[in-house]
């Protein structure tokens, strides 16, 4: 007997196997019953024939309770109807849990209790192809970095300095240091990185205390961040789009059931190719104004704005060199326009909203460090960062991106909480 995956049964058409997997769900009709049963691989239909089965075997069939634990063995067939493409006739049943009742059935379930069953509620289908798409896209970008020599550099979690925003930050006491801070962003300390290896990038999980309950807000995030020394913000930009589109044909390459499954719209995510639009930030508040939005020039873009600039767009929008008042204080001066910063945000299509932070960053001492009072900033613990602009400064630029905003657009789903396995929001700790 072959010991085999559910992803494998092609390669074993015509022969016995076993699979260890769940029952998903089961149904009869008279002689004949019918058992889905997924394996975490994937979902395969397997029946029992009366006929051919020794009672003791085709009995066990009313035991089994949904996500009862069973290991069945049966042979493979071809079968273009069914599900994944075959089907197991099924000659040996044994079980090795029967599962209590199981509190997410067939019927529909609120939000709130699918998040409060999170742990169970992953087994569903259409979980499983978010999660795989995930991990695909995760997959993909850590190629596209390593098949261009960039260097991963892990960045750390607990840190002394602020990275984006005082006023979103977790703290937690650390020993009689006084505060220590969960990374907002790991990119000060690639931008240490990049000067010793030229390109790196990081992947990790962020924190950010935004009081805001929204579908594009997680208060744990992960985020891949990319910094290239030697480049500037059309260099950054262009890496970026690069990227999204790898990506994205990665997920249509490799996970065609997935998207099947969430009745994702193809042809939306076939249109993600270079080059992606630019568009001035000026000329973004402008066309903005012309469609009713209240913004005035200097206001960052609020979900609506963003959301009314990625309608207008198949693929994802780069809006460049925002005021330098409504952004981080490392963004490099625009040296045309001093008002404003080398920066771009990108937004996802289809009314995504923002999915990349990225700029370049001010690579001028004295500039840096105006800046860093200028926003109280305490100047002693940025001076590790500062002297990064001491020592062989260069033009540089980076990026991140929220994997979770990315996964929710590539999916197309609509709240970014079943973007990850357990979200942690304003609201939500459990499970
Ligand atoms: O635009 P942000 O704040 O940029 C940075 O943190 C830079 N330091 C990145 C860099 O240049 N290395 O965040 C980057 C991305 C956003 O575009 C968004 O996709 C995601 O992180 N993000 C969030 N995702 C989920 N929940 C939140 N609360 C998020 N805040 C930001
Ligand atoms: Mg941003």
């Amino acid at each position: 007997m072959i010991d085999c995956t559910i992803s494998k049964l092609s390669e074993f058409v015509g022969q016995e196997v076993r699979l260890s997997g769940w029952l998903y769900n089961k149904r009869s009709s008279g002689k004949i019953k019918f058992l889905m049963v997924r394996d975490g691989t994937g979902l395969v239909q397997v029946i029992m024939v009366r006929d051919e089965l020794a009672e003791d075997i085709f009995s066990k069939f009313g035991d089994l309770t949904q996500e009862s634990s069973i290991i069945v063995c049966g042979t493979v067939r071809a079968e273009p109807r069914s599900p994944g493409g075959f089907e197991i006739g099924l000659t040996n049943l044994e079980i090795v849990q029967i599962a209590e009742p199981y509190p997410i059935t067939k019927k529909e379930h609120g939000v709130d209790f699918l998040h409060n069953n999170r742990h169970l509620w992953l087994r569903s289908s259409r979980q499983f192809a978010i999660m795989q798409i995930r991990n695909q896209v995760i997959f993909a970008i850590r190629e596209f970095f390593h098949k261009r020599q960039f260097v991963l550099v892990d960045s750390p979690i607990l840190t002394g300095s602020i990275g984006e925003e005082a006023s979103t930050l977790f703290s937690t006491e650390y020993f009689k240091m006084g505060k220590a801070y969960l990374a907002q962003t790991g990119q000060l300390y690639i931008e240490a990185a990049c000067m010793a290896f030229r390109n790196v990038f990081c992947f990790g999980p962020t924190f950010r205390a935004e009081k805001s309950d929204t579908r594009r807000h997680l208060t744990e995030f992960w985020m891949i961040e990319a910094e290239m020394a030697y480049c500037d913000s059309e260099g950054s930009m262009k890496l970026q789009e690069e990227m999204i589109s790898y990506a994205v044909a990665s997920v249509l390459e490799n996970c065609g059931e997935h998207l099947v499954k969430l009745e994702r719209d193809i042809s939306k995510l076939e249109q993600i190719k270079t080059p992606f639009p630019r568009i001035d930030y000026g000329d973004a508040i402008k066309t903005l104004q012309e469609k009713g939005s209240k913004i005035q020039w200097g206001n960052d873009l609020g979900a609506e704005d963003e959301t009314i600039i990625s309608m207008m767009h198949d693929k994802p929008v780069f809006i460049c060199n925002y005021p330098r008042a409504a952004k981080a204080f490392y963004m490099k001066e625009n040296p045309d326009d001093p008002k404003t910063v080398l920066c771009s945000d990108l937004l996802g299509p289809e009314g995504y909203g923002e999915i990349i932070g990225g700029s370049q960053r001010e690579d001028d001492y004295d500039k840096l460090l105006a800046k860093i009072k200028e926003e109280k900033l305490p100047v002693d613990a940025y001076e590790w960062y500062l002297d990064l602009r001491k020592y062989g400064s260069v033009p540089h630029s980076g990026y991140g991106l929220g994997i979770e905003r990315t996964i929710t657009w590539i999916c197309g789903i609509k709240h970014i909480r079943e973007a990850i396995p357990f979200p942690r929001m304003m609201t939500r700790l459990y499970p």
